[in-house]
């Protein structure tokens, strides 16, 4: 039996990165990879061999939400279905023929964790375990066992999964921490990551593909001021025109920023005045300045009666619903196109000093989270972003979107 399961694990053939981790031997492995590595495909072929090899030891895999436990359960019967003696999808367990036993789990409910020692246990998606689940409940774990750990996954902020790597790179031969990006992968075509690179703000590039770990803050927008150039508002603009719009809800300031169809600004316009008649004829006016113009009006909330108002007086408009990851795209198009010299604006003083301000932040639980310091404004940035997605959304812009986490 143990003969033919050793043929069937045989018929992975690990590409090079992945091989690396394998042959290391260290008792606590960090793996940050970028995405489609091979990071799962590898630590099932890691856990199956453990506990095929130890019958009667505890082996976990803790992954961030239970059907992404049921993901590798459901890899470890496709690769090694004639290993398996018995599988519960329910409970999320495998026997296999030699007596090994696997059990998938969910980091959901951490307490469902404890009361085990655990001789084996990966980590999949580490950056989205939060340092409770490890430091407080498999840690401890794999003290009488001298348990070991394979933690994987594509970095995500700074938390036990950045500490862990970091103590890998040191000269403690109990840990080994890798970094490398997706391409190592083989059987990623090369186009794809061009695509990627191309498509993506750098830092999410940095992040996801690369397997950098970020630091926690940082500017959004680089070389911003490569789109600079002097010329007077408003210009003149022969094709279709997207105009964004960002209203003042409370104390901040109504923003209109128009680009024509080549991504230069066309149009300016920044007042702080929360009367709803106010904006309103305010809008128009920048409406009436283009022959064929659209405008993206933030509709959340209060924003979406203001939105039907300009419908139903005719005005060529489409809403924008404001979530975090709606957010998050709106950014995004916003920073490649900058990084892309996609669009063009004069020095207008608050749109300079809200880009530069512009500051993303990765919270502890890997969210990222984007929008001015405190105490600053981000009407004009928010605008602008507007007013690019809707020239993307017409077909304008080709730039891409990407919601991390
Ligand atoms: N050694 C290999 N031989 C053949 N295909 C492989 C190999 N390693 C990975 N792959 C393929 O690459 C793809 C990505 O693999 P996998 O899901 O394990 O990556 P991952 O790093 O966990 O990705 P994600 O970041 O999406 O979780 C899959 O289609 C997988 O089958
Ligand atoms: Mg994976």
């Amino acid at each position: 039996m143990r003969q033919r399961t050793r043929l069937k694990i045989k018929l992975y053939r690990p590409h090079p990165g992945q091989a690396k981790i394998h042959l290391s031997k260290a008792r606590f492995r960090i793996v940050a990879c970028g995405r489609r590595f091979g990071k799962t495909l590898l630590a099932v072929n890691e856990i199956v061999k453990q506990a095929w090899e130890r019958p009667g030891t505890t082996n976990f895999w803790i992954a961030p939400t239970y059907a992404q436990s049921k993901i590798a359960l459901n890899l470890v019967l496709r690769h090694f279905r004639r290993a398996v003696r018995e599988v519960n999808k329910s409970e999320l367990w495998v026997e296999l023929l030699s007596g090994g036993r696997i059990d998938f789990k969910s980091a959901e409910r951490p307490d469902n964790l404890r009361g085990f020692g655990i001789h084996f246990v990966v980590i999949d998606e580490a950056g989205y375990i939060r340092d409770e689940v490890w430091k407080e409940v498999v840690r401890p774990a794999l003290i009488d066992t001298r348990g070991r750990l394979l933690a994987i996954g594509t970095p995500k902020g700074r938390n036990w999964f950045y500490e862990l790597w970091l103590k890998g790179q040191g000269d403690d031969p109990d840990y080994k921490s890798w970094q490398m990006p997706t391409w190592v992968n083989p059987y990623i075509p090369r186009s794809e990551i061009e695509e990627l690179r191309r498509t993506l703000p750098e830092r999410v590039f940095r992040q996801e593909i690369e397997a950098e770990f970020l630091e926690e803050s940082g500017g959004v927008f680089r070389n911003w001021k490569a789109c600079v150039q002097e010329y007077d508002l408003p210009a003149r603009a022969e094709g279709s025109v997207s105009i964004g719009v960002d209203l003042a809800k409370y104390e901040d300031f109504t923003v209109i920023v128009a680009v024509d169809e080549t991504g230069r600004v066309v149009y300016f316009d920044r007042f702080n005045q929360i009367d709803w008649a106010l904006q309103k004829a305010r809008i128009l006016k920048a409406y009436s300045h283009f022959p064929n113009a659209t405008v993206v009006v933030d509709a959340t909330g209060v924003g979406d009666p203001i939105y039907e108002d300009l419908r139903r007086v005719g005005v060529r408009v489409v809403p924008y619903k404001f979530t975090p990851s709606s957010k998050e795209v709106l950014i995004n198009t916003l920073s490649v196109a900058i990084e892309n010299q996609e669009v063009v604006f004069p020095p207008i003083p608050e749109l300079l000093r809200e880009l530069q301000a512009f500051e993303y932040q990765i919270t502890k639980s890997g969210r990222v989270k984007m929008g001015a310091p405190p105490g600053l404004h981000d009407d004009t940035v928010i605008a602008l972003a507007l007013a690019v997605w809707g020239l993307r959304r017409s077909g304008g812009l080709a730039v891409g979107s990407f919601v991390v986490g």
